[in-house]
């Protein structure tokens, strides 16, 4: 078991790189494996769950090769995966499965998919569902209503469907858009409230879609591969944005963050909270917004987050939880119900752990009440398993009192290599 020991933070200023957008990361490697002939991916992550995809990949015959964080995907078009022996494993990963659920329902063969135990209680229904209107077969562990994997499929010959998102999932979104990929005609998604649009956006970069970063395809068109630059991940990048606002004297420099609008949401929050904080050198590569984000200590309010903003800091709610025990008022989050099936139920989590602190925080049925600022004391924190609460919790050690251990660390390197080196970095 590994554990991060953390120690209060005194201020500084610093420059720092997070490593690659894990989920541009995952679309890099799956529509590179889809495309016909080279793909070359710069700054791709390669932490566990974009290894899991990449095992995939592999396995389902694709060859590619790693130099540095530089991969070169030999792509084989869209009819040239083959069936791989055994079962592919998805590891902590819900993206790798959901997403690469879509491509798999376009093959003419059964594959056997899984993931690890977390993996194994996330609801795949969501996917099964639209998959199983396109033509494509999907069976899995039933368990009342709901279908989890391991999950087979045998797909092939799929018709396009016009789809309405019933959960704001960029999942889902995506696995009908490459699903549509292989139908026959124009597969189109509805979505209420808007997600995540890196894969509309690197269908766009493929040269694959009929309109600019639309939420359609017409199936059955081959592309080639492209070289793409993968912006710094702005999840990864949240940690030191609250850090440096909620420490003293403290002034962080982030560069080469991504800022696609649909990820913003953790800027506009610290922004309503009262942070100080600015945006240099906006910049596109690769149809992706990237740019240098400047924060500086900061006086914190309460704020209310509810409706449209929360699928855009759905993954960084636990380090908004953070920061709002260091804002004066109550910060509530309303509306988040999907947070209690990632990696961890992450209203429990965040709530457990934040209290381990002595912070105030009621757990509500869709979200998270925090009364706030409260001196925060060391303590001994449980990840559960999952990366986010592991290094939300190390940054709250960074403004507490005393020394913070997190057990259960390892699971860091599912989105952030490199992670405790860059707090290691902050206190030098
Ligand atoms: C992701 C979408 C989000 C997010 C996950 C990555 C993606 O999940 O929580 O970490 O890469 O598409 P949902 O789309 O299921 O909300």
């Amino acid at each position: 078991m590994k554990t991060l020991k953390i120690n209060p933070l005194k201020g500084g200023t610093k420059e720092l790189l997070v490593p690659g957008d894990k989920s541009i990361s995952h679309r890099a490697v799956m529509l590179g494996s889809i495309a016909k002939g080279e793909t070359v991916v710069n700054n791709i992550l390669l932490s566990a769950d974009c290894l899991a995809t990449i095992d995939c990949c592999r396995r389902l015959g694709i060859n590619i090769k790693i130099h540095g964080t530089r991969l070169i995907i030999d792509g084989k078009g869209l009819f040239g995966l083959k069936q791989p022996q055994g079962t592919l494993d998805a590891g902590n990963s819900g993206t790798t499965i959901r997403l690469i659920s879509g491509i798999l329902a376009g093959q003419n063969y059964e594959v056997n998919i899984t993931g690890d135990e977390s993996v194994q209680k996330r609801p795949m229904g969501r996917i099964a569902k639209p998959l199983r209107l396109m033509g494509a077969s999907i069976e899995g562990r039933m368990s009342g209503n709901e279908i989890f994997a391991p999950l087979t499929i045998f797909g092939g010959d799929l018709k396009a469907i016009a789809y309405e998102l019933p959960v704001a999932s960029a999942q889902v979104k995506s696995a009908v858009l490459l699903a549509g990929l292989f139908a026959d005609g124009e597969t189109s998604v509805i979505e209420k409230v808007r997600s995540r649009d890196h894969t509309e956006r690197m269908l766009e970069h493929f040269g694959v879609v009929d309109s600019r970063y639309a939420l359609r395809v017409t199936g059955r068109r081959e592309f080639e591969g492209v070289e793409i630059d993968v912006p710094g991940d702005i999840s990864s990048a949240a940690f030191f944005l609250v850090a440096g606002a909620i420490i003293k004297n403290a002034e962080l420099r982030i560069m080469n963050v991504g800022v696609n609008p649909t990820r913003t949401g953790i800027i506009d929050v610290l922004h309503r909270m009262g942070a100080r904080l600015e945006i240099e050198n906006e910049r596109l590569l690769s149809e992706e917004p990237r740019a240098d984000i400047i924060v500086k200590s900061s006086e914190l309010g309460a704020v209310r987050l509810d409706g449209e903003i929360i699928p855009r800091i759905i993954d960084e709610i636990p380090i908004i939880a953070v920061a709002a025990t260091q804002a004066k008022g109550a910060t509530e989050i309303r509306g988040a119900r999907e947070l209690r099936i990632k990696e961890s139920d992450r209203i429990k989590t965040v709530a457990s752990e934040l209290r381990k602190f002595g912070a105030s925080v009621e757990e509500l049925d869709d979200g998270l009440r925090i009364e706030g600022p409260t001196r925060l004391k060391g303590a001994r924190i449980d990840s559960h398993g999952d990366h986010r609460i592991a290094m939300a919790m190390a940054i709250a050690g960074l403004a507490a009192e005393g020394e913070t251990v997190i057990e259960n660390a390892e699971c860091v390197e599912t989105s952030f290599p490199g992670f405790d080196n860059i707090l290691s970095s902050l206190a030098a």
